[in-house]
């Protein structure tokens, strides 16, 4: 019997072409290939500006300082969610503020943001977890009302849309990384996407040590810059992203109706399209669900099993448990949904699944 992964990673041929072209050009860093997949991106997510960056987490970081949050200012996020999102708000020295989730979309609750804000509050940062936006009409709405930034951590969300509107083109920015278990691969790298000229020039300098012209530095910069052999392999995956999201849509409508009557199964917020980057059910059996699992050879997950206010880096600030995530985290599993799954694989995961039960 073969594993099934709950991951796919596999680089077309004309992507290995296109990377050999590079390694013959001679051209190896933010050159030619590193401009054509920011117009490529810019123009799928429906984005004025698309800058490309070493990977999701330092996106983040300039992201964050490109919309000017600074020591001591406040950034509204949820603790359900990779490191990243709130390691990046350090990296700032701004302080994260977690707010509980919504149960059934895993996603920012925007009824609990107003609470949380306070006169050093200076951005939102929802978290498209999973493939499916937050609720980004409330939260720009109280953005607006509050004067904040909307920082859109779409890492796990290439081609998820709100209403009809891509991710990374609602917020003042958003975020998305090209990590090889994503949607779409670069290997390492990231894209920031904005429709704020000014935002987008300040990124352009922040990733290239503030160099505004060979050895005219204006401010402090970084080199998080992305390599041209990373972005001829994003310009070839990102012709893939569209069929692989359908591929995976369907996968996840035959997975929940197979299984709606044993376990919770994702729910879909109406006026969203959710790519599925996982596919994440909830159970309160998910140990005999790991076993059974196991037994049929069928690869998991379990993202997250901590909430980030229970890590090290955290331990300074507010860690009070908060009651949705305490729940979800106990309950979530995410089974195989990649592209590459076949109709057997789909039914093996379903007999697993409903085995368990
Ligand atoms: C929600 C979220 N934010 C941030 C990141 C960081 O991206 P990267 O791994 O490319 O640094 C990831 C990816 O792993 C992620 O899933």
């Amino acid at each position: 019997m073969k594993m099934i992964s709950n991951v796919s990673i596999k680089i077309n041929e004309a992507a290995v072409t296109a990377v050999v072209e590079v390694l013959r050009s001679g051209y190896l860093v933010q050159g030619p290939k590193v401009k054509k997949f920011e117009e490529d991106f810019a123009a799928y997510c429906g984005a004025e500006h698309a800058v490309a960056v070493s990977n999701g987490t330092t996106g983040l970081h300039l992201a964050l300082l490109a919309l000017g949050i600074e020591r001591g200012d406040e950034v509204i996020t949820t603790p359900f969610t990779f490191i990243a999102s709130g390691t990046s708000i350090l990296f700032v020295d701004a302080k994260p503020v977690f707010v509980d989730i919504d149960p059934k979309t895993f996603n920012l609750d925007p009824e609990l943001i107003e609470a949380a804000i306070t006169d050093r509050t200076k951005a939102i940062m929802p978290i498209h977890l999973y493939g499916q936006s937050a609720e980004m009409g409330r939260i720009m709405e109280i953005a607006e009302k509050y004067d904040l930034a909307v920082l859109e951590d779409a890492c796990q969300s290439h081609g998820a849309e709100y209403k009809g509107k891509k991710v990374g083109a609602i917020g003042d920015a958003g975020v998305f990384s090209f990590y090889p278990t994503k949607n779409m691969t670069t290997g390492e790298g990231g894209m920031i996407t904005t429709n704020d000229r000014e935002v987008a020039d300040t990124l352009k300098l922040l990733r290239n040590h503030g160099q505004e012209s060979r050895y005219s530095h204006v401010l402090r910069g970084f080199n998080f810059r992305l390599t041209d052999i990373g972005a001829a392999i994003g310009i070839e995956e990102l012709k893939l992203l569209e069929g692989r999201s359908k591929k995976r849509i369907s996968n996840a409508k035959y997975l929940s109706e197979q299984l709606s009557d044993v376990v919770e199964v994702p729910f879909i917020a109406p006026g969203n399209r959710h790519v599925f980057h996982q596919y994440t059910i909830m159970t309160d059996k998910r140990d005999e669900l790991i076993k059974s699992l196991q037994e049929h050879e069928v690869g998991h997950g379990i993202y997250y099993p901590k909430p980030l206010y229970a890590f090290k880096p955290f331990e300074n600030y507010d860690t009070t448990k908060l009651p949705v995530t305490e729940e979800l985290i106990k309950k979530v599993l995410s089974l195989p949904i990649h592209q590459d799954l076949t109709r057997d694989d789909l039914d093996t995961i379903v007999k697993a699944v409903r085995n368990a039960f």
